[in-house]
C-alpha cells in the first residue's frame, strides 16, 4: 500500500507527503515504498558477481529467493552463505535453453505459488576484434546475454499480467549503449537487450508490470576473468554489492512509480 498524496511538484518537501499520507490514515512512511519482505525473487547469475550479491540483499530484506544459473556448485554455496532462515532454492538453469527456463519458472511457481520480481542478470563477456571473432562465439553470446533476457522474460510475465502486478529488472550495460572496439559481440547482445526490454516495457505497463533495465558500467566481479581482460580501476568501480543496493532501490520504490533505465557509473572512475 502507498500514497503518493498527489504530490505531483518535485521540489515539494517528502514530508508534505508524509503528512497527506497520515491525513489518510497511512501512519508509517515506510508503507510509501514497496515491501520487498516475503516477496518472491528469481534472480539468474546468482552464482557469482552482481546475482550472488542481490541473492543476499534481498535475502537481507526478507524475500525468498529462487537462484538460477548452470553450476549448482556455486548456487550451493551463495544459498549457504544468505540470511540464516532465507526460504530459498536452487535450479541450475542455462538461460539460453527454452526447456530450462520453463522448468525454472515451474519450479518457482510450484515451490512459492507466485512471483513477484525477476532479475535479469545472468550474462558474460567475449572481447576480441570482429576479424577475430568466430560466428560461434557471436551466436553463443547473443544466445545467453539476449535470448537468455527473452526466455525468461517471456516466461515470467504471464503469471505478472495474471496478478497484474510484478517488477522485471534487467542488467544491461553501458555497452548497451556505446560500442567500443574489441566489444562487437557483447555490444551486439546489451544493445539487443535495451530494444527488447523498451519494447516489453510499453506491452507491460498496462499490466501494471515494471520493467526495469540497468546500464552499470564497469563492476568489479570475476566478469572480467571471465572475458580474459583486467580488471579496470578495481579500487574506484562499484562492487557487485552496491549494485545489488541499487537493484533495492529500484524494485522498492512505490509501485506506480518506475525507473525505466539508470546508468550506473563510478562516482570518481580516475581518482
Ligand atoms: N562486471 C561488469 O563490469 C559488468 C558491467 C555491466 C554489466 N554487467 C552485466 O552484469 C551481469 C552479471 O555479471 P557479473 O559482473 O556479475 O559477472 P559474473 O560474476 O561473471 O557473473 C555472471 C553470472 O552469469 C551466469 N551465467 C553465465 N552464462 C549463463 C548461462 N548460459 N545460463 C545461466 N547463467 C549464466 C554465471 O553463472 P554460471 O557460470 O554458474 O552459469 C554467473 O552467475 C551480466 O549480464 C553482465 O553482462 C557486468
Amino acid at each position: 500500500m502507498f500514497c503518493n498524496g498527489g504530490a505531483t511538484e518535485p521540489q515539494r518537501h517528502y514530508s508534505t507527503v508524509v503528512e497527506q499520507c497520515q491525513s489518510a490514515n497511512i501512519t508509517s512512511h515506510k508503507q510509501l515504498i514497496m515491501d520487498i519482505h516475503n516477496r518472491v525473487v528469481i534472480i539468474t547469475g546468482a552464482s557469482s558477481g552482481i546475482g550472488a550479491a542481490t541473492a543476499r540483499m534481498f535475502a537481507n530484506e526478507g524475500a525468498r529467493l529462487v537462484l538460477a544459473a548452470r553450476r549448482e556448485g556455486a548456487l550451493n554455496q551463495v544459498a549457504a552463505s544468505l540470511r540464516p532462515g532465507t526460504e530459498a532454492i536452487v535450479i541450475p538453469t542455462d538461460v539460453g535453453d527454452e526447456e530450462a527456463v520453463k522448468n525454472l519458472v515451474d519450479q518457482a511457481l510450484q515451490r512459492f505459488g507466485t512471483i513477484d520480481v525477476l532479475v535479469n542478470n545472468a550474462g558474460y563477456g567475449a572481447f576480441a576484434p570482429i576479424t577475430d571473432l568466430s560466428a560461434e562465439k557471436f551466436d553463443d553470446i547473443l544466445r545467453v546475454n539476449l535470448r537468455g533476457v527473452f526466455l525468461c522474460t517471456k516466461y515470467v510475465l504471464p503469471h505478472f499480467y495474471q496478478k497484474q502486478a510484478g517488477s522485471v529488472v534487467t542488467v544491461s550495460s553501458l555497452a548497451g549503449k556505446h560500442g567500443f572496439s574489441n566489444g562487437a559481440a557483447y555490444c551486439a547482445s546489451k544493445f539487443g537487450v535495451m530494444g527488447l526490454m523498451e519494447s516489453v516495457f510499453h506491452e507491460a505497463r498496462s499490466h501494471n508490470v515494471r520493467v526495469i533495465t540497468l546500464t552499470p558500467g564497469s563492476v568489479d566481479t570475476p566478469f572480467f576473468d571471465g572475458a580474459g581482460v583486467p580488471v579496470p580501476n578495481r579500487d574506484r568501480i562499484p562492487q557487485a554489492d552496491e549494485i545489488a543496493e541499487v537493484i533495492r532501490l529500484a524494485v522498492a520504490l512505490p509501485e506506480r512509480t518506475l525507473i525505466r533505465e539508470l546508468d550506473i557509473r563510478p562516482t570518481n572512475p580516475k581518482g
